[in-house]
């Protein structure tokens, strides 16, 4: 077993299967933080927990807070730290779970059960937990491994068309960064789903693996996009999803990897093309960028973990499936933010 010490980041036991079948084999002292939104969706889950504690949760960026934190905890003075918790929902409860399963009693044992295609693809490997801060995202997080990936089709059923696209933007993301191959195989013919979900959790498992605290420069290539996706997402008041954020992002990692003549301009031509957020995407873009003074962005960008003061540190492609970490000066994102990303030539 791979769970005898809570928040290990061996990786997750996965289990596929229906979620009442799976949720019978759950302890009784567990404790289930479920997204609201599924739960209604659900009636046949909601009722697989008739026997377990569940606390439903408002999915959405406004749940990954200090003050969630400081209410679950207060309702949780009972529970040992032998429980074990559940993570149900999308990227937002299982972010901020995953901190409540650290710090309670100093780490529980964690169950993530991902019911956003981004979630599965993404959110839901690695251990990554946090909360946001005022307008910075994620500016407090823990490692907490889940000992248990449950994959639950049904829950995928009830997804909308937008939602999904968020989920593939990112898978899109990892087979971009990691796997040219994959990536002409997917241009060539649009994958299922369930072929995407199976093929980038298995991407993001392996740069886990190989890098589980981000601390020798291969984890750092999930990152892709999400300089400007993160500042795009804050600019947004978090209107902008975060799947779709990082799409966005995306475009701008691609046009300073060409400013910069990392990226060749027949693989940016190819990955932007190959998104799924096309056709819409640059005048989305543009809309966002344009309203926003620089001084503002400088600022969101310091307080992004990624970056120093002076020049961002910026994953860029330099190859279907080959990447690098560049230090990209001040210069580079200023001209593009006032010229193309803005909607001027
Ligand atoms: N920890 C990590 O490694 C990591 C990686 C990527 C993203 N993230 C985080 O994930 C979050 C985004 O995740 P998300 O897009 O899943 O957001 P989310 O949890 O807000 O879910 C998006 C929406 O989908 C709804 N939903 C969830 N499951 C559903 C279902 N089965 N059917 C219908 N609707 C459903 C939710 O109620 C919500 O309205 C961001 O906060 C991001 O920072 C974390």
């Amino acid at each position: 077993m791979t769970d005898s010490l809570p928040g290990s980041l061996a990786p997750a036991r996965e289990r596929t299967g229906a979620f009442d079948a799976l949720a019978k084999t759950l302890p009784a002292d567990s404790v289930v933080f479920a997204d609201r939104k599924v739960l209604r969706l659900h009636p046949k889950a909601r009722k697989a927990l008739s026997k377990v504690r569940v606390v439903p949760l408002a999915a959405g960026e406004a749940i990954k807070s200090l003050g969630t934190l400081e209410r679950v905890a207060r309702s949780l003075h009972d529970v040992s730290r032998s429980a074990t918790f559940v993570a149900l929902g999308g990227g937002t409860i299982g972010d901020v779970v995953g901190v409540i399963a650290h710090l309670h009693k100093r780490g529980v044992r964690l169950i993530h059960v991902p019911t956003t295609l981004l979630a599965g693809v993404d959110s839901s490997i690695g251990g990554k937990g946090a909360v946001n801060v005022g307008t910075v995202k994620n500016a407090l997080g823990v490692f907490h491994g889940a000992a248990e990936t449950w994959l639950c089709p049904e829950f995928f059923e009830t997804l909308t068309e937008a939602q999904r696209r968020e989920g593939r933007l990112e898978a899109w993301k990892m087979v971009a960064t990691l796997d040219g191959g994959t990536f002409r195989r997917w241009s060539l013919r649009t994958p299922s789903d369930a072929a995407l979900l199976r093929e980038a959790r298995g991407l993001k498992e392996a740069v886990v693996r190989t890098d589980p605290f981000e601390r020798k420069d291969v984890r750092v290539v999930l990152n892709f996009g999400h300089t400007f996706g993160h500042v795009l997402e804050s600019l947004s008041g978090y209107t902008l999803p975060h799947g779709d954020a990082v799409g966005l992002g995306m475009l701008c990692a691609l046009d300073v990897g060409v400013a910069t003549g990392v990226t060749p301009r027949g693989v940016s031509e190819a990955v932007e093309v190959a998104l799924p957020n096309r056709p819409r995407a640059r005048t989305e873009l543009a809309k966002l960028v344009s309203k926003t003074k620089l001084a503002k962005v400088a600022t969101l960008l310091a307080a992004d973990k990624k970056s120093s003061a002076k020049a961002l540190r910026m994953v860029l492609l330099e190859d279907l499936g080959r990447w690098r970490v560049a230090n990209v000066d001040a210069s580079v994102w200023q001209r593009l933010w006032k010229g193309p990303w803005s909607g001027r030539a």
